[in-house]
C-alpha cells in the first residue's frame, strides 16, 4: 500500500491524520476503471480548488472526492464503461446511478468506522450520491468543487490517453471534445481555468512526443 499524502490544505473540521487515514481506507476501492490514476489526480485538483476557495469546507470536499467513485468496486466490471456519458457503446444512466448508490453505502460505512465528524457525513453522502447524475448543476460550493475536481483529470496527458481509449477517439478529437465541454462541465472559474491550462500542457507534451511530418523527414 502506498503512503498517504498529507493534505496541504488546512482542514478546520478534521485533522490531516484523519484525511490521511481516510485516503488509505478508500484506496483499495480505486483499482478499477483506472481509479488508481483518476483518484490521486482528482484529490490533488480538489486541493488546488480549495486553495482558491478557502471558505469551502475542506473536510467535506476531501472526503467526498476520495470516496466519490468507490461504488464502482460493487458494480459489475464489464458494465463500467457504460456508466460513462457519451460512451461509444451507449450510455446507461442506470450504471451511473448504481455506482453512486453503492458509493453512498460504502462511504457511509467507511466514514462511520473512522468516526468522521457527524455534521459532515450528510453533505458528503449527498455529493457522492449525485456527483455524475446531477453533474450539470452544483448544489453547494463543496459540490461544485468535487464535480470540477472529478472532471479535471480528463484534461491532463494521462487522463486524455485513458479516456480517449474508452471513447475510441483520436487525441485531437478527444481534446477538442473536452475543450468544448469546459463552459458546461465546470462550476467554478478556477476549475475552468485549470482545465484550459492542463489541456494546453497536454497538447504541448503531445506535440513534443509525436513529432510532425517535417521532423520525421529530417530523421536520417
Ligand atoms: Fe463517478
Ligand atoms: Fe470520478
Amino acid at each position: 500500500m502506498s503512503e498517504a499524502p498529507i493534505s496541504e490544505v488546512t482542514v478546520s473540521e478534521v485533522t490531516p491524520d484523519l484525511i490521511a487515514e481516510l485516503y488509505l481506507r478508500a484506496e483499495p476501492y480505486w483499482h478499477t476503471r483506472s481509479g488508481e490514476i483518476h483518484m490521486p489526480q482528482a484529490y490533488a485538483y480538489a486541493q488546488a480548488l480549495l486553495r482558491a476557495h478557502p471558505e469551502a469546507s475542506a473536510g467535506t470536499v476531501l472526503a467526498a472526492i476520495l470516496l466519490h467513485d468507490v461504488g464502482y468496486a460493487r458494480v459489475p466490471e464489464e458494465t463500467h464503461h457504460q456508466g460513462l456519458a457519451d460512451a461509444p457503446s451507449g450510455w446507461q444512466p442506470d450504471i451511473t446511478r448504481l455506482h453512486e448508490q453503492e458509493g453512498v453505502k460504502l462511504a457511509r460505512e467507511l466514514l462511520s468506522e473512522l468516526r468522521y465528524p457527524a455534521a459532515l457525513v450528510g453533505p458528503i453522502l449527498t455529493i457522492i450520491g449525485g456527483h455524475d447524475s446531477t453533474s450539470g448543476e452544483a448544489h453547494s460550493l463543496e459540490d461544485a468543487i468535487v464535480k470540477d475536481a472529478d472532471k479535471l483529470w480528463r484534461f491532463g496527458a494521462r487522463g486524455v490517453e485513458i479516456c480517449r481509449g474508452w471513447m475510441g477517439m483520436t487525441f485531437e478529437d478527444f481534446t477538442a471534445y473536452v475543450e468544448a465541454k469546459i463552459p458546461t462541465w465546470f462550476h467554478t472559474a478556477e476549475g475552468a481555468r485549470l482545465a484550459r491550462l492542463t489541456l494546453d500542457r497536454a497538447r504541448r507534451e503531445h506535440r513534443e512526443t509525436e513529432p510532425g511530418e517535417t521532423e520525421h523527414r529530417e530523421t536520417p
